[in-house]
């Protein structure tokens, strides 16, 4: 049986192809002989490109605040190194990009999920959070857009958060790398609503440039003075890795400063596939999903049998017709509520066929 991957997120994987002029830019740096190692914050011309970038969104970045990055990740792991301990705790979105937990238990330090509500579009529930948050807390991590829920947050939520989290002096982790991927145009840097607020954002090529094996992104730190140990204590852990892959870091000017034509056709395409997804989950009898608002997950529920597990309902569909799904527990669900999490980069044909899969796999399976 062929087996259908909708378990990862790589638009490459899928036929979307990394615009031209990045490879261009790539190429002609391996061949100038840019092959040695490089500043360990990054070139300063990618530096410059990531601060102009946000300061053109309405969030004034300096240079010496960029990193570059090995993609997202790299950010992320640095991000939370310099700013934990064993003891302290951070706030993390549930359902979550598993990434940070995982990087959270590595560190000795702890996560406190919050509830993110599917009843209102899958945002943040700050009443829960003003619950769980206590005085070890250390951190926010916001993921808008959303992954794995397709969710994007309305200016009243991202504005609230952000007084949450500088009521309780937290730094904001805000993870960025889906904000050129909303449907209706890029999302704007959370940073933009409150310049002086401590925030820390992350994106990279992988996404909305199409070149996710590139492993190339940045991060920068907001002008907040309560940031300035963990920008130096990054810069050192970002010393000791020596650099992110030169050669890579040209594509991060070339696509900041160049066309970005193919994210207009990205989107269009990705909206297509999102409301293909909404509307076919919808109509399966069982099954609940909001219509995602941006990038490529969809994140539908579906009613369990008493006794039974997202994990089963995932192991039986791919068992019975091949589609591969992640189960909502991965990102930190409980098991019961039956949450399943969709990647529809697939083209709408062959959409449309692996949901008639579902729909026959759930009359069997949700009865
Ligand atoms: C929310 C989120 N953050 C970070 C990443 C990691 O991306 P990168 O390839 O930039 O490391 C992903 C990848 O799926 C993601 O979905």
């Amino acid at each position: 049986m062929r087996v259908r991957y909708l378990n990862i997120g790589d638009p490459i994987a899928f036929g979307f192809e990394t615009p031209g002029h990045l490879i261009h830019a790539v190429e002609r740096a391996l061949h100038d002989g840019h092959n040695g190692y490089g500043p360990s914050a990054g070139l300063a011309s990618a530096r410059e490109a990531v601060a102009a970038e946000h300061t053109a969104h309405g969030w004034p970045i300096d240079p010496d605040r960029v990193l570059i990055t090995a993609g997202t990740s790299e950010g992320i792991e640095l991000a939370l190194t310099a700013l934990l301990d064993a003891d302290s705790e951070v706030l993390v979105p549930m359902p979550t990009y598993p990434l940070y937990t995982a990087v959270v238990a590595k560190l000795g330090a702890r996560s406190l999920y919050y509830r993110t509500d599917p009843e209102r579009g899958w945002t943040p529930d700050l009443d829960h959070l003003a619950a769980i948050v206590t005085p070890a807390t250390r951190a926010l991590v916001i993921i808008d857009p959303n992954n794995p829920t397709g969710a994007t947050y309305p200016a009243s939520v991202r504005r609230a958060l952000l007084e949450f989290a500088e009521g309780h002096g937290l730094a904001i982790l805000a993870d960025e790398v889906y904000a050129d991927l909303g449907y209706e145009g890029p999302v704007s840097p959370l940073g933009g609503f409150n310049p002086d607020a401590p925030v820390i954002s992350f994106s990279s090529l992988s996404k909305a440039y199409l070149a996710p094996g590139w492993r190339t992104g940045w991060m920068a730190i907001g002008r907040s003075p309560a940031l300035d140990d963990v920008a130096g204590a990054i810069r050192k852990l970002a010393d000791g890795r020596l650099c992110s892959t030169v050669p890579m870091q040209y594509a991060v000017t070339a696509a900041l400063t160049g066309d970005r034509s193919h994210q207009q056709r990205f989107r269009a395409a990705l909206k297509t596939r999102a409301t293909l997804t909404g509307d076919s989950l919808r109509a399966m009898a069982g099954v609940s999903c909001m219509t995602p608002t941006a990038g490529f997950y969809a994140m539908p529920k579906v009613a369990l049998p008493p006794g039974r597990t997202d994990e089963d309902y995932v192991l039986g569909l791919l068992r019975a017709t091949g589609v591969l799904c992640v189960y909502g527990s991965g990102f930190g669900l409980p098991p019961s509520e039956g949450y399943l999490r969709i990647v529809f980069l697939a083209s709408p044909d062959e959409l449309v066929e692996i949901y008639r899969l579902m729909s026959e796999f759930n009359a069997d399976f949700l009865r």
